[in-house]
């Protein structure tokens, strides 16, 4: 069961930069919901696994998704944020950006564009992408993508027409019946530890 996380600073205390209204609102009430509804959702999911009904399985998906990352990306946001008094990035990380962004003002200013121009409802992200030892400002729209923001893939199969479609044209259902025989768990142990 996933639960919320306290705040570590009383509502009032990010104004005025940020009012005690519009935390209340945004923690009591949309990040709440976004934790309530990924314990309904993963509930549910048990109950298909338990069934052998997975007659709802795409939206199920979706929902975890959607109010998983909703959840991880507001716990995030909030415990980003704190009292106005400075703080700075470490001398480490400071280093990592002025190498990936040429400097503070320049990531700074990366990070303010990206975020104006996200499309309707979103994020702006400052991301560590540990394939390239390198930081990233990412945009998200809406907050979920079909994947759960933090997630480590373990075991993956390209669902891509290019994949299967020479061999098994239409047929899904055959190609991944084949793909169970032919995983190496040995990788995906590896990458689980
Ligand atoms: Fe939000």
């Amino acid at each position: 069961m996933l639960k919320m996380i306290d705040l570590p600073y009383p509502l009032n205390s990010l104004e005025p930069y940020y009012s005690k209204e519009t935390l209340d609102l945004h923690y009591n009430i949309l990040y709440k919901g976004y934790v309530d509804n990924t314990n309904q959702t993963q509930e549910k999911l048990k109950k298909a696994r338990d069934t052998g009904d997975f007659s709802n399985i795409k939206c199920l998906e979706k929902n975890l998704s959607f109010f998983g990352s909703g959840a991880i990306l507001h716990e995030l946001f909030f415990l980003n944020m704190g009292i106005p008094i400075p703080t700075e990035p470490s001398i480490k990380l400071m280093q990592q950006i002025v190498k990936d962004f040429g400097n503070y003002e320049k990531f700074k200013n990366q990070f303010t564009e990206a975020s104006k121009a996200v499309e309707a409802s979103g994020w702006c992200l400052l991301v560590w992408v540990p394939k390239w030892s390198k930081l990233e400002i990412l945009q998200c729209e809406k907050h979920q993508n079909l994947t759960l923001w933090g997630c480590k893939p373990l075991l993956v199969l390209d669902m891509w027409e290019h994949s299967y479609y020479l061999q098994y044209h239409t047929n899904r259902a055959d190609y991944i019946s084949a793909f169970w025989n032919i995983i190496n768990w040995n990788e995906v142990n590896k990458r689980f530890t």
